[in-house]
């Protein structure tokens, strides 16, 4: 019974054991997926100094294979940790990586690896060559804050751009170093980015996106119909903040479309509202869609990390691609997950009243992908005005949002991991209120009573979803659920809300699933499927690798 008890996920990527965190370097090569991710291949507990990068192979993005780890803390240069970085497929098809090390002293520099064998489909060595660290912490950098070198992409004049996370003179920054042959990589004066207000960033990750269609790109395409992408992970918020924008390769700049939103990335918009943090997109070749993974961690005590003797899942990586609006990513589980699905039930055109709780029966409900449309037939006549004060979604979620609330229009959404007595159940929902002429939807995970358990954290993450609810006059929400997580898309794609929870009921008894309604009107569904989905295999044996 341990894998229901302990929160282990069925579908979601996990090692067998130990602690996981950032995806490292994820790529395609030869047919294959590689992921590589922050690992410990000593124990559950994240460890400055022991961090090497764990490395799994898939065909199909849903059931893995792990190879161990392909690099590890053993060089001058890396020998407290091999810290977080990126992969690229270098002209001829040999695959290297940019990392950070934590040198000797404890020093963050930048390194290069190459996989040993390109022809090698699985890619399981890789060598460090003894011209590292190839790029030394810079004088002007504070705090020993300097890490995460992105996919590297050629730009002008035929180099080879990186950008890296640096806390330069206070400020979190995002540079950019070119190189002519990647070993030798000289830093551009101007830096992509600076957010004067925020110390420290992580993670940077920067990628072209087509401006009408959904197609991925290789992370050098540049020119006509694209735009780019510059995502920074911000350590305080442990939040993961995007910009689109126009990149110039003259200079390696970038101006961001949303100009109004200021050099303060923490008023950009969210990848995800919830606890998923430290993403990492690659060019998919075979589907020609760019995929992303992100990281999500436990939130339950350390003790409870032991004991389980793991920590860390990936949230299922999803295809990213630009909205029609110019503005915003979209962001979608990859279809392959629907290789998973198994019994499926339905609603159609189902009315539910205020104060209404109608539940989804007939399939296990705690391994399952539900999607849902909301129609609100009486938009105007209930929606609630908006307050200003509540431009703090978090803090709208707490107070105003909380899903047992009695609202205008909502909160109306899904009940998930509930158990019978309905103490424990978490609730994912909206609420739409009308602000200046338009409307405002918001939409929120509460965690609040998501377990009775005392000692796990129980908070409530919001956001707004960007859509035309007024032209729409429907929200869509699509939830997978995997025991210990709740991953929600809200709008198509336009608002996600990544988190955990640790429910007691489990280990006794199976959960339910509801649509709920505590606005002040009736809501439709006007159509909702769910699936119980299999459980994947995220650790196939090494003698099973054919069958990838
Ligand atoms: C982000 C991060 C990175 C670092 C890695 C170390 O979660 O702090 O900045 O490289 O984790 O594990």
């Amino acid at each position: 019974k341990l894998h229901l008890d302990n929160g282990r996920t069925a579908y979601h990527f996990q090692p067998a054991k130990f602690w996981q965190n950032d995806p490292n370097g994820p790529l395609y090569h030869n047919g294959l997926y590689h992921f590589f991710f922050q690992y410990n291949p000593h124990g559950p507990l994240w460890d400055t100094g022991k961090l090497s990068w764990g490395h799994s192979v898939s065909g199909d993005l849903v059931n893995w294979a792990f190879l161990g780890t392909a690099l590890d803390p053993t060089d001058p240069f890396d020998v407290n940790g091999c810290w977080s970085g990126s992969a690229t497929v270098l002209p001829g098809g040999r695959p290297a990586f940019l990392y950070t090390g934590r040198d000797a002293d404890g020093v963050q520099v930048q390194n290069v690896a190459f996989a040993k064998n390109p022809l090698d489909p699985l890619l399981r060595e890789w060598e460090k060559p003894s011209c590292n660290p190839v790029v030394a912490i810079p004088a002007d950098v504070t705090n020993n804050n300097f890490r995460d070198p992105t996919t590297a992409w050629l730009g002008r004049g035929g180099l080879w751009r990186m950008a890296v996370a640096a806390e330069v003179g206070g400020a979190g920054s995002a540079l950019v170093y070119r190189s002519a042959d990647f070993l030798r990589w000289e830093r551009n004066a101007a830096p992509m980015h600076s957010s004067a207000a925020v110390p420290v960033l992580e993670c940077p990750d920067f990628f072209p996106v087509v401006e009408h269609g959904s197609e991925g790109l290789d992370a050098s395409a540049n020119g006509a119909g694209v735009k780019h992408v510059l995502k920074l992970s911000e350590f305080d918020t442990h939040q993961d903040f995007y910009m689109v924008g126009r990149y110039a390769d003259e200079e390696d700049t970038f101006s961001p479309e949303e100009s109004e939103r200021g050099d303060n990335c923490r008023s950009w918009r969210c990848i995800d509202y919830g606890q998923a943090y430290a993403a990492k997109s690659f060019f998919d070749a075979r589907r020609q869609r760019r995929v992303q993974w992100l990281w999500v961690n436990e939130y339950d005590t350390k003790v409870d990390d032991v004991a389980k003797g793991w920590a860390g899942v990936q949230a299922f990586p999803r295809k990213v691609w630009l909205d029609s609006d110019g503005k915003q990513l979209l962001q979608w589980p990859v279809d392959e997950i629907e290789t998973l699905r198994t019994k499926r039930v339905g609603l159609q055109g189902t009315e539910v009243k205020a104060g209404g709780l109608h539940e989804i029966a007939g399939i296990a409900t705690s391994q399952a992908d539900v999607e849902v449309v909301f129609e609100i037939p009486n938009l105007k006549e209930e929606a609630e005005s908006f307050d200003p004060e509540w431009l703090d979604p978090h803090k709208l979620c707490k107070e105003k949002g909380a899903a047992f609330a009695h609202g205008g229009v909502g909160p109306f959404g899904l009940i998930i991991m509930a158990s019978g007595d309905l103490q424990e159940q978490t609730a994912v929902f909206f609420r739409v209120f009308r602000h200046h002429g338009k409307y405002k939807v918001f939409m929120c995970t509460d965690l609040s009573r998501s377990s009775t358990r005392e000692d796990v954290y129980k908070d409530a993450y919001g956001g707004f979803v960007d859509v035309d609810i007024e032209k729409d006059k429907s929200i869509s929400l699509r939830t997978l659920i995997d025991h210990s997580m709740i991953e929600s898309f809200g709008g198509n794609g336009r608002a996600c809300i990544t988190t955990r929870v640790y429910p007691e009921h489990v280990a006794t008894s199976s959960s339910h699933l509801y649509v709920f309604n505590n606005g002040s009107g009736t809501v439709n569904v006007s159509k909702l499927e769910a699936w119980e989905l299999a459980t994947a295999n995220v650790n196939v044996a090494d003698a099973d690798l054919a069958a990838l």
